[in-house]
């Protein structure tokens, strides 16, 4: 059996639903009804660690309200802890509420949070969404009779806005703590704050694998549970290969391993989808040339495992193997601590990861491939050793290992875009963001520059305090210069094309690539892609695809004869779906009817074109749309789409600087390229508009997703770049109502006198 990931899967029927400012309406009303158990569909291993410790955590958490547990991955605290929590009569008894014990579980990744939900519904023998239910960004999957609701980390935030002391839960567990994520380094504080306004109707737990519990104990002022585990001993091997040939690197070792050693399951850590969906076809090649050459090789299921993925191909992931099976699962760092593959035996691990950084000379947050942790690299090799004696082989040297790989991972708040997180604390309601009791408090020079940023955007008025547009935009589930977009966009009557844009932009890697050594077929991708590239760039490329793929009936062949990945397109199309309801809740233009009224149009376009079904006729078709639209201006509503682009992404632009051969970013002095792969690469524009940036350094910064802008819808927002008075944005002069009073006619004064004197100067 060789299967992609692909193979047996069932359709699931996704009862998305939208959420606004996180609140489930049906929770606040529903009756209490008895947490009914069905069968199991599967049962929870025997002797997991935290069993031994279910009445001391029970007790613990009566006694205290906050407290912390750690223990190591795989020993249940996911997915058992709740359970004993909710079936507790004495932890019940605790709470004088009427409608039953509601907890939250929050997870750093979509992906855990959906599999977690799925699996102790299992466990319980309910239906997903009923006892057991899960809530991640675009998808709630809970109901009124939702007890246990495994959710983002995100979402939890996002209903900390509407509700700071999140009266719909009786506990909250921070999961997964060590992974220091954004949100749940800013939840620490919020539901410190939210435990103490509740007097004791609200617990917290804090859970994590590996914990600097110090830190944590001292933070919450709380007790740690320490839960010991149990594990087999790893043998580390070291096979340093090249940076650039670790994903055949551990598609060989791998399938070594395969083909010499006996039962267990293989884990490969590589870092992203796209280098997961090419290892996996890798080995299946591999695989396969090895059968047609004769050699006796045993089943193996082939499967990737990464954030972005679909819900139902993520189950093939955690599926038992028939016996004499083995499973090849390629992930990213997805399966360090949030997931546990039961039954690994061998771990192959090539040394880096994918984390956003943030670059405060350019003031952008890139993706970049770095090295892994120590501690992560532990945690990797740990996951061979849960039930067996296991091996792990690390694609780098010892050396390495001790020299060059930090000691451990600097959390997230500390080196990502803070402007997100920023805006939300001020739509809470907390003002001083720049003093907000962060457990470790990210550098103060990038919390004032994410005020600045939300400043530009027009989300913070010149003192700091909130505008009505960034109240909109903070309750958009998108980054807020994103949000800032699609608001601009129902303005100038292209919310569609601007839906489009941002779903797009948030569903990962919609081009598909061959691997290079199949020359013939990476070609010919190539050329097919190529075909879409709109000469404004990047970002009217990604909407030219979408209008394409949903004229032609979003068919998954029109993907496959065009090399783009179908679960990308389908999965913006979900997007896009969620996202037209959320806009048109916080924009003031009616976004449905805009939308609408623009597909009747492109409806009624298609009815009058020849519309056969033929293939030939219908690439002919595509080919003439794409060199219809190559006019240089691009339509109206591309024109206006790109215009609403400026308004998020202003200070994301650059000027032709004609002697480099490069653009000159605004108000930096940085010099950057696009992309090899970006439609404006070697392009002539004068201004252009990025809105990604990679690269670790300044001197090897490349604009990705680029696009030609005119100078005119710049010139009135660029001044702000420079007008911008950072003491009182972050609320450090904010004058006095008095002084604002004696000051104001002096100032008025002041500018007369200087007018007079700048005028008298030119005479
Ligand atoms: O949260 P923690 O890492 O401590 O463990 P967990 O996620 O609650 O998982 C406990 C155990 O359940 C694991 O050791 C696996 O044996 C099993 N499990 C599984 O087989 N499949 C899943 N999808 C989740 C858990
Ligand atoms: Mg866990």
């Amino acid at each position: 059996m060789v299967a992609d990931g692909k193979g047996k899967r069932a359709k699931s029927r996704s009862r998305s639903r939208s959420w606004s400012q996180g609140k489930c309406p049906d929770w606040a009303t529903s009756e209490k009804k008895e947490a009914t158990r069905g069968a199991p569909r599967v049962q929870a291993p025997e002797d997991l660690p935290v069993s031994a410790y279910k009445e001391n955590i029970i007790n613990l958490l009566l006694e205290n309200r906050i407290i912390v547990a750690v223990g190591e991955t795989g020993s249940g605290k996911t997915t058992q802890i709740p359970q004993y929590l909710l079936d507790s009569e004495k932890f019940q008894a605790l709470f004088e509420n009427k409608r039953g014990l509601r907890i939250a579980i929050t997870q750093p990744r979509r992906v855990a949070a959906v599999a977690m939900a799925r699996r102790v519904s299992d466990e319980r023998g309910t239906r997903l969404g009923d006892i057991v239910g899960y809530c991640i960004r675009f998808e709630d999957q809970s109901s009124a009779t939702t007890r246990l609701r495994y959710m983002t980390d995100g979402c939890l935030l996002r209903e900390c806005l509407g509700d700071p002391d999140l009266a719909n839960y009786d506990v909250v567990i921070l999961d997964e703590a060590h992974e220091r994520s954004m949100h749940t380094d800013v939840l620490f504080a919020l539901m410190k704050r939210a435990v103490q306004n509740r007097s004791g109707q609200l617990r917290m737990l804090v859970t994590s694998a590996t914990l600097d519990t110090g830190a944590f104990s001292q933070y919450f002022d709380c007790p740690v549970l320490e839960v010991p585990g149990r594990s087999f001993a790893v043998d580390l091997h070291y096979h340093p290969v090249s940076k650039t040939q670790r994903v055949e690197a551990a598609v060989n070792v791998a399938l070594n391993l395969h083909v010499r050693e006996g039962p267990g399951h293989i884990l490969v850590f590589l870092t992203g989808m796209e280098e997961c969906e090419q290892a996996v076809n890798f080995a299946n090649a591999k695989l396969q040339s090895m059968l047609d050459s004769g050699k006796e090789v045993s089943d193996c299921l082939i499967v990737p495992l990464y954030g972005m993925m679909q819900s139902d191909d993520q189950r093939n992931v955690f599926e038992e193997v028939p016996e004499g099976c083995r499973k090849l699962v390629f992930s990213t760092n997805i399966a360090e601590t949030s997931l546990t593959v039961a039954g690994v035996g061998f771990v192959v691990d090539c040394g880096y990861c994918k984390q956003k950084f943030f670059n405060p000379k350019t003031g952008m947050e890139s993706l970049q491939v770095t090295e892994v942790s120590q501690v992560q690299a532990k945690q990797r090799a740990g996951r061979a050793g849960r039930t067996q004696h296991g091996k792990c082989f690390r694609l780098y040297s010892e050396e390495t290992f001790h020299r060059s790989l930090p000691k451990v991972t600097v959390p997230e708040i500390l080196r990502s875009n803070l402007a997100s997180v920023s805006l939300q604390m001020k739509a809470m309601g907390i003002d001083d963001v720049v003093n907000f009791d962060f457990m470790e408090p990210p550098d103060r020079v990038r919390l004032v520059k994410s005020l600045r940023l939300l400043y530009l955007i027009g989300a913070l008025d010149a003192d700091g305090s909130l505008t009505d547009l960034g109240r909109r935009i903070s309750q958009l589930p998108l980054e807020p210069q994103y949000g800032r977009v699609l608001l601009a966009a129902a303005d100038l009557q292209c919310v569609s094309e601007a839906l489009t844009l941002v779903s797009m932009l948030s569903s990962e890697g919609i081009w598909y690539r061959p691997s290079r050594q199949n020359a013939e077929q990476w070609e010919e991708a190539q050329a097919m892609q190529e075909r879409f590239v709109h000469p404004l760039g990047d970002h009217l490329t990604l909407v030219r695809i979408y209008t394409m793929w949903e004229d032609d009936g979003c068919s998954p062949s029109w993907c496959k004869e065009n090399f783009l990945h179908f679960r990308a397109l389908r999965q913006a199309r979900d997007i896009r779906g969620q996202l037209c309801e959320q806009l048109e809740k916080v924009s003031e233009a009616s976004i449905r009817q805009a939308v609408q009224g623009k597909r009747d149009r492109e409806r009624d376009r298609g009815r009058s074109r020849d519309r056969s079904r033929d293939r030939d006729r219908h690439r002919q078709r595509d080919h003439d749309r794409g060199s219809n639209r190559t006019s240089k201006s691009g339509t109206d509503a591309e024109q206006a789409l790109l215009q609403s682009l400026c308004a998020g992404f202003y200070m994301q632009t650059a000027r032709a600087c004609g002697a480099a051969g490069g653009w000159l970013i605004v108000g930096e002095n940085v010099l950057v390229k696009c992309e090899s792969s970006s439609a404006m690469d070697g392009s002539p524009a004068e201004w252009v508009l990025y809105t990604d940036l990679v690269g670790s350094t300044v001197a090897n910064c490349m604009m990705r997703t680029v696009s030609a802008v005119d100078h005119t819808w710049l010139s009135p927002l660029l001044p702000k770049l420079t007008e911008v008075d950072m003491k009182r944005i972050v609320g450090l002069s904010k004058p006095t109502q008095a002084q604002a009073q004696a000051e104001a006619p002096k100032d008025a004064a002041q500018t007369v006198q200087e007018r007079e004197d700048k005028v008298g100067s030119a005479r």
